[in-house]
């Protein structure tokens, strides 16, 4: 094997089928279940996006209106789940808080399940647990929020969609129908994005015959890195960094001549622009002109402007959603926690599909350590040895 059949990162490797969602980097576009990500973006719910993903097909009312009475049991916060966030302490990254929180949603809900390989589940099973996940982790999200601001936890309103009661446990007022627009927007642009890191990761740990929970706990694990899902969080940091427009070229002739990274920027698929930036640039505008905050637009322009020029490389979707969920009044560490609640459909979907056409995912590896050697003293028993060996060669 020669360094060059390794892909590292397996960059430009094609792992196996999906029916889940396509991106198109020629085209630019990217197609859930068939449809283009920003017309579903400007028509439907994020629950109907979560039907879609799921189940193939988006629903009719009253396939809707039976998800969302189906996930209303875990709308409220566990008190074993709340228990668990309040043993965390306050300066921890909130992505720990979620992570664990979901495995102690799975702990739960396979207690008694001794034996590993029933965990795994029926297809019917993962769908009510995937749905489990999905109606829970806004409780989780908003609650992590609160408590960070020394607030209590709001319980969920039945009467509102899952934007609008989002946005209701954090905040705890009526949210306004612009706000509540472009949140369901980003959360229906974050939902999927065939096979991340995260979801790759989601993939492979299934793949194992590990249950759909621990999927989900490994997902969150791969999402928090700053090159994956923590570049949102990272955006709003170099934006605070930067403070204002006028900043902009000092503070990247700084950056730059550091060889720092600026997060936000770049796609190890899209090279000619991400196709989710410009529905969730419309929806920041939307935010901008409600909140009246020319100043973050014209900050956004300048850094895009001057990043693009000198190195060609466009805005991935974390740079948008980064100032909109400022906007919106999230404090920036609980951006990638919100991430985890939009793709954990796209997670769940993938899981599913992974468990419907199992092959345990195990890459080979080229061996680059030392040549064989031996310990000193030890007396090899060549005799032993040769009676281990089989006939074919095995590689375990
Ligand atoms: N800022 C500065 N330089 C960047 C860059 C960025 N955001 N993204 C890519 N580059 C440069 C790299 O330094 C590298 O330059 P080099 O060839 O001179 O070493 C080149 O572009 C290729 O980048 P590389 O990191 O190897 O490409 P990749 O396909 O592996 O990376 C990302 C994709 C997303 C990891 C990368 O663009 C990145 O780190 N972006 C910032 C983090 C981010 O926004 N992540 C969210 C992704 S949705």
């Amino acid at each position: 094997m020669t360094d060059t059949d390794i892909k590292k990162g397996l960059a430009g490797v094609v792992a196996d089928v999906t029916a889940v969602s396509k991106v198109n980097p020629e085209t630019n576009s990217l197609l859930y279940r068939g449809y283009p990500v920003q017309q579903l973006a400007a028509t439907q719910s994020f629950e109907a996006v979560a039907y879609l993903l799921w189940h193939g097909d988006l629903p009719t009312e009253e396939q809707l209106a039976a998800q969302t009475a189906d996930g209303k049991p875990w709308r409220p916060l566990a008190p074993e789940v709340k228990a668990a966030i309040d043993a965390i302490p306050l300066d921890a990254h909130p992505m720990d808080e979620v992570r664990t929180a979901v495995s102690v949603i799975g702990a739960l809900d396979l207690a008694g399940e001794s034996n590993v390989l029933a965990a795994v589940g029926t297809p019917e099973e993962n769908q009510a647990r995937s749905l489990h996940l999905f109606a829970a982790l806004p409780a989780i999200v908003a609650y992590g929020q609160r408590r960070r601001r020394g607030l209590e936890e709001i319980p969920f309103r039945d009467d509102l969609g899952y934007a609008a009661n989002f946005l209701w446990m954090t905040f705890g007022e009526e949210p306004d129908p612009v706000v509540v627009d472009a949140f369901n927007r980003s959360m229906i642009l974050y939902a999927e994005h065939s096979f991340n890191a995260s979801t790759f990761t989601a993939r492979v740990i299934t793949s194992t015959l590990s249950d759909l929970y621990s999927a989900v706990v490994g997902a969150i694990g791969a999402l928090k890195g700053p090159l994956h899902g923590g570049a949102n969080e990272a955006v709003m940091h170099i934006f605070d960094e930067i403070g204002s427009a006028e900043n902009v070229v000092p503070w990247l002739d700084a950056a730059l001549g550091e060889k720092r990274k600026i997060m936000g920027f770049g796609h190890r698929v899209y090279k000619r622009g991400d196709s989710r930036v410009p529905t969730m640039k419309a929806a920041l505008d939307t935010l901008v002109e409600h909140y009246d905050r020319p100043d973050v637009a014209a900050l956004y322009d300048a850094l895009e402007t001057e990043f693009v020029t000198r190195k060609g490389i466009y805005p991935n979707l974390d740079y948008p959603s980064g100032p909109a969920y400022n906007l919106i009044g999230f404090d920036t560490l609980t951006f990638t926690p919100l991430f985890v609640a939009a793709r954990v459909v796209g997670w769940t979907a993938h899981i599913m599909e992974q468990m419907a056409a199992n092959a345990l995912i195990r890459p080979l590896s080229a061996y680059n350590g030392p040549d064989e050697r031996h310990v000193e003293g030890y007396v090899a028993d060549e005799a032993a040895l040769e009676a281990t060996m089989r006939p074919e060669e095995s590689v375990a």
